[in-house]
């Protein structure tokens, strides 16, 4: 049977499930194939609506998008539980999934993301990037997003980064641009749940993150039981992607102690 999403997955061990960000693909976790496949069963899905995945109409929640996630562990007959992480929009399924399955998941990363729901102003953008996608289409999100996601001094001085960014991006379409939007906007606040994790979990942040600030991200591992918080000194919101061997070499050591 051919699994409802599309992915990508490399290595052996324990699963390692990797959950892109809005409006991104799983293109954004290349960085971490070639090195992190040492250590764990890398599995990266596309989200419905981006990449190589079909949109579902159905899916306005982030628990719908955890739903799908668990039911492609299944397809792939994993049922071992699998450690979690997610960037940012990510993270957000990431902890509906600990929350909805906590039998699947093994540990967790949040990766440049947090545990708050949208603010009333944040729900009001979110209306208007909607309004935005379905009258324009998904250039203008995707050109308005570009400028926000790598720390300031990357766009003069990391061309060829800016441009891999804006390939990630290209895969993201209307319907999963609407369906992320509504995803996030009437996500509910993860606050509460964070001192019930009962896994390991790690929290990585770039100082330089221009839409989540740092300081939030610090709240998310104070709160967790059994979590260490890493800050990548100068990184933006695309940590991964900006500082992949410092990301790595937390995500390998945190594999390693788990
Ligand atoms: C993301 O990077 O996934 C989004 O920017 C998160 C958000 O808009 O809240």
């Amino acid at each position: 049977m051919t699994p409802t999403l599309s992915y990508q997955e490399s290595g052996a061990g324990i699963p390692l499930l990797l959950i892109h960000g809005y409006p991104l693909t799983r293109r954004m976790w290349a960085p971490q194939f070639s090195t992190l496949a040492a250590h764990a069963r890398l599995i990266a899905p596309d989200l419905p609506g981006f990449g190589g995945s079909p949109a579902d109409q159905a899916a306005s929640k982030v628990e719908d998008f955890a739903a799908a996630l668990v039911g492609l562990l299944d397809e792939l007959g994993i049922t071992q539980p699998a450690v979690i992480c997610g960037f940012s929009m990510g993270g957000y399924i990431a902890l509906a999934f600990c929350r909805a399955y906590p039998q699947r998941c093994a540990g967790l990363v949040l990766a440049a993301t947090r545990a708050a729901a949208d603010t009333a102003e944040g729900k009001a953008n979110r209306d208007k990037a909607l309004a935005q996608a379905r009258q324009e289409g998904a250039a203008p999100i995707i050109a308005g997003m570009l400028p926000k996601l790598l720390a300031p001094a990357a766009y003069a001085g990391r061309p060829e980064l800016v441009e891999e960014l804006r390939r990630v991006m290209s895969g993201a379409t209307v319907a999963g641009i609407t369906s992320a939007l509504q995803a996030m906007r009437d996500r509910s606040d993860s606050t509460p749940m964070l001192p019930e994790i009962a896994v390991p979990a790690l929290v990585i942040h770039g100082s330089a993150d221009q839409i989540i600030p740092a300081a939030e991200a610090q709240l998310v591992a104070a709160a967790i039981p059994d979590a260490s918080f890493v800050l990548l000194e100068g990184a933006g919101h695309m940590v991964n992607m900006e500082q992949p061997e410092a990301f790595n070499r937390a995500m390998a050591q945190f594999l390693a102690e788990l």
